[in-house]
């Protein structure tokens, strides 16, 4: 394909969007000029809510591997297609269907909360899905006594037994964008520039980070609390920190840290969106028992949401 302008591509995406019938979803982290063809951005549990109620031949997710996946679950009359073949999330491959096996038979009788991040055979090994949204509400509406297993984010497993109280034993994954690139030092450097300003952060961090944060939340959280707040330091991937800059120039709108960029999430530029689009290509398909039983982990997940 020839060199397009930008403004070129963003036409052709949005004429193959309507000869398709496609619906374009792209989640917070990706670079600005995808999130602006998106028919849709959001953090993980509004985009499988977007992705359930859409009436599209094709979904095009902007975003990584288990995203799509989710949708397709979700919505498995449309073609899903994923804009980069190469976009997953790392954490979410820190655990296998087959480790989880091993891990539940170690824990006989516990009950298995899989982060979103994670694959669709973790997902069918599972008995509950959530989101960074909804892990709160997730783990309360166990009962207690139960011995709950949480994979693959150590962190996010730490925040809800911190926040809720239960006891709750966590795999060994993390996201190395927000375990290593989000560090005390950054919020002492943060804390000391912007005196005064709102420390947030993704419950995807170090509890040693998110511990000292005033409020911890998903993107949509952050999102959310930026549209009636201004002063803010934003511990999370920097795509997100770049839209809400650009969607409100005269907020006090600051990065907590500058290194903190998912090389995943950015793999997709304006030219994959067209490409997958044009040749609908990196179609996802699930097997379909696979499918079946990741299925109602995620729909036990969206009943309660
Ligand atoms: P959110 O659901 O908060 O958007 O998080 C997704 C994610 O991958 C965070 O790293
Ligand atoms: Fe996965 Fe972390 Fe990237 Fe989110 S930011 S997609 S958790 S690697």
């Amino acid at each position: 394909m020839p060199q397009l302008t930008d403004q070129v591509m963003v036409e052709s995406i949005d004429k193959l969007k309507k000869e398709k019938q496609a619906l374009i979803l792209a989640h917070n982290y990706q670079i600005l000029p995808v999130q602006h063809v998106a028919d849709f951005i959001g953090d993980s549990l509004q985009l499988a809510q977007q992705a359930e109620k859409a009436h599209a031949a094709i979904i095009l997710f902007c975003g990584v591997r288990f995203m799509a996946e989710t949708a397709k679950l979700l919505n498995p009359d449309s073609r899903v297609l994923l804009s980069h073949a190469d976009a997953g999330c790392p954490m979410a491959d820190m655990i296998t269907a087959e480790k989880l096996r091993q891990f539940k038979a170690e824990h006989p009788g516990a009950v298995v909360v899989c982060y979103v991040n994670s694959t669709v055979e973790v997902k069918a090994e599972s008995d509950i899905c959530c989101t960074s949204s909804n892990v709160i509400k997730i783990i309360k509406s166990i009962p207690k006594g139960k011995p709950i297993l949480f994979v693959p984010d150590q962190n996010l497993g730490q925040y809800a037994a911190w926040k809720t109280r239960r006891k709750i034993i966590t795999w060994n994954g993390y996201c190395n964008v927000h375990h290593h690139k989000i560090t005390l030092r950054n919020i002492e450097e943060a804390r000391r520039r912007w005196p005064g300003y709102t420390l947030i952060v993704h419950p995807e961090t170090p509890p040693e980070v998110f511990r000292q944060a005033d409020v911890i939340a998903s993107t949509k959280g952050m999102a959310d609390y930026a549209k009636n707040h201004d002063n803010l330091i934003i511990g999370t991937e920097t795509g997100l920190v770049k839209q809400l800059q650009q969607l409100y120039p005269h907020k006090n709108i600051k990065a907590l840290s500058q290194k903190a960029v998912c090389i995943n999430m950015k793999r997709t530029s304006m030219r994959d969106v067209l490409l997958t689009l044009l040749e609908e290509r990196n179609e996802i398909i699930i097997e379909p028992e696979t499918a079946r039983r990741a299925l109602v982990s995620v729909q036990r997940m969206l009943d309660l949401s």
